[in-house]
């Protein structure tokens, strides 16, 4: 695997794969890699001929400078994974070289930037909108493939692309989950074992969502699956929505795209997860 710290000798690189006609698969990433983040590596290498993954800790969309501090860093781990998975190149740059002083950045993305996770993390998108804008600058993929774990997040950087007439094609790739239904996240290293435990109910409840969609409307399922939550000791509940997948606004009996979305705090560590749910028939 090469690896690139600087964006001038990556783009210098990637300009002679493209001279050659081969395709690039960009898989951006924060690090602190697991069979998640892989998975995307893997869809990548299916689609094209040569795939970057960045890592890079972004600082612009940490909105808590303790969640940014915490956040966990193992690059040495990570380049063993990516070698093992034959990742072509790695971009890991250091901050400075992405960032020059204090650029602004806005951009208008509409109410969904505000919703949801936008409500619990301000600002949060607008640093993913920088960073991916940049990343898609300087490697010029074909495709980028990003996970449904952060459904919203794909949603506004799809948003972004149409926006701004970006010439990349997105992937959505589902939910690597653990054998007992935890949401694979780097975070999930934060979790004591008592916390990995109380953090199964939000892939419990999501499933049980699924299984009962069609058994009750919407706001009653809603409210079931808030209770069960709440009633999972060590567990805080952010949000909890059965929205439309398309604008996040809360669903209704004759939506067609539906997700379940969830936020919560389990001990010390804030966890997402969520469900494509069938339209009810
Ligand atoms: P990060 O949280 O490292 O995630 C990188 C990519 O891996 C994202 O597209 C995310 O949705 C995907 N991913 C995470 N957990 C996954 C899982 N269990 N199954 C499948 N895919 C999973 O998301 C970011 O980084 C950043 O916001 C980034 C896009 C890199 C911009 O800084």
């Amino acid at each position: 695997m090469k690896t690139f710290t600087t964006r001038r000798s990556l783009q210098q690189y990637l300009q002679q794969i493209k001279t050659l006609n081969k395709t690039i698969g960009f898989v951006p990433t924060l690090g602190a890699l697991h069979q998640g983040h892989l998975s995307l590596i893997e869809f990548a290498q299916q689609q094209n001929d040569v795939i970057v993954c960045s890592i890079f800790v972004n600082p612009s969309q940490f909105n808590d400078p303790k969640d940014l501090e915490k956040y966990p860093r193992t690059i040495e781990a990570d380049i063993k994974m990516l070698e093992q998975v034959n990742c072509d190149i790695l971009f890991n740059p250091e901050v400075n070289e992405m960032y020059d002083g204090n650029e602004q950045w806005h951009l208008n993305i509409g109410e969904t930037e505000h919703l949801l996770e936008g409500e619990f993390r301000p600002g949060h998108y607008q640093g993913v909108t920088q960073v991916v804008n940049k990343l898609f600058g300087i490697v010029n993929p074909d495709t980028a493939y990003f996970g449904q774990k952060d459904y919203q997040q794909f949603l506004i950087i799809s948003k972004m692309v149409n926006m701004l007439n970006m010439p990349v094609k997105l992937v959505m790739c589902p939910i690597k989950r653990e054998t007992n239904g935890l949401a694979m996240s780097s975070r999930n290293i934060h979790l004591t074992p008592g916390d990995r435990q109380h953090a199964l109910v939000l892939s419990k409840t999501l499933n049980w969502l699924s299984n009962n969609f069609n058994q009750n409307n919407i706001p009653a399922l809603k409210k079931e699956a808030e209770q069960m939550i709440n009633a999972e000791p060590g567990v805080e509940l952010d949000y909890f929505e059965i929205a439309d997948g398309d604008t996040l606004h809360p669903a209704n009996d004759s939506t067609k795209s539906i997700v379940a979305l969830v936020a919560a705090k389990v001990g010390k560590t804030r966890l997402i997860d969520n469900i494509l749910l069938s339209p009810k028939s």
